[in-house]
């Protein structure tokens, strides 16, 4: 992925930022766009936790907010064991302004690369 080891070091700096009081869970997310610009974001958990957003969520509505609507690779860092991957409705997300994007999932011991269609259901025949 094109700026790959900024990408990681942004999702990083994002999940020390996340506002995870409830799930202790902080996920920080970095994404790229086609033009090659680079965003970030967190989790945010106010006291209304369904007014919650997700890391991936925040960040690609960063990047669209901005004006940038394709976005090429999504970097997301947990401090956790296991990668995370990004929820059903973040997938459906991404892929609106994504279509081919790549996702790196990463923690300090692995990490898991798929494509953003890896990732979604397949249609019936
Ligand atoms: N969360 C994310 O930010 N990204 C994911 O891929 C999975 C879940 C957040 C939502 C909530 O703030 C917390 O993690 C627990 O689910």
């Amino acid at each position: 992925m094109e700026k790959e080891s900024i990408l990681k070091r942004r999702a990083v700096e994002a999940s020390e930022k996340a506002f995870a009081p409830h799930s202790k869970f902080k996920v920080g997310a970095s994404l790229i766009t086609e033009d090659g610009e680079v965003f970030s974001g967190s989790n945010v958990e106010p006291i209304t936790l369904s007014l919650g957003i997700c890391a991936e969520r925040n960040v690609v509505f960063q990047a669209v907010g901005s004006g940038h609507k394709k976005i090429t690779g999504i970097v997301i860092y947990t401090p956790t064991e296991e990668p995370t991957l990004p929820c059903g409705a973040c997938r459906e997300l991404i892929s609106e302004f994504g279509s081919d994007a790549e996702i790196l999932s990463f923690t300090p011991t692995s990490e898991e690369r798929n494509t953003i269609q890896d990732l979604l259901p397949k249609e019936l025949e």
